[in-house]
């Protein structure tokens, strides 16, 4: 059975199931119904009838970019289906976003690896990125 990649967000049922599968940390419900309906662009990957894998950008359109949701369901990774998701977001962001557009995103490791292909760098020491959950 093939894979494909759709430029479709996946469902709020599909997101917390790959989310979940990808051992990244969940959301509540009301978060990702929110969450999805404003993303710039979002790919789904397909095999079957099934979603197995995702991969989201958020952003302001013209200056910011950022890339999230990087998940390909375990039983399926070690095939290229990562870098066909990143290849496809990409692709949209090369044929969309304005030349200047800064592109990041927050790395998992060893997810680094898949990142560096697509030319992104680690931002230290210049810059060291920083987060918090909201409680
Ligand atoms: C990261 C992830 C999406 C990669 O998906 P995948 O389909 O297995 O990736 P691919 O087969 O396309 O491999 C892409 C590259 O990523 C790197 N890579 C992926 N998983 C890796 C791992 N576990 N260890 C080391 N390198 C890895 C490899 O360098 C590989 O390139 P290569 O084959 O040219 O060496 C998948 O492992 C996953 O869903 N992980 C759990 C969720 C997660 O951590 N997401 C990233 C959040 S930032």
């Amino acid at each position: 059975m093939s894979y494909s990649v759709i430029p479709e967000t996946p469902s709020v049922a599909d997101y917390m199931r790959l989310r979940l599968a990808g051992g990244l940390t969940p959301f509540a419900e009301e978060a990702a119904q929110k969450g999805l309906g404003g993303a710039y662009y979002g790919v789904t990957l397909i095999h079957g009838d099934k979603a197995v894998g995702m991969g989201r950008i958020i952003g302001d359109g013209g200056c910011f970019f950022q890339i999230v949701d990087i998940v390909v369901e375990p039983a399926h990774q070690g095939k290229g289906l990562g870098k066909k998701i990143m290849g496809a977001l990409m692709d949209h962001l090369k044929e969309h976003a304005p030349k200047s557009a800064y592109v990041s995103l927050m790395a998992d490791v060893p997810a680094d690896k898949l990142y560096t292909q697509f030319g992104f760098k680690p931002t230290a020491p210049r810059s060291i990125g920083m987060a918090q959950v909201l409680r």
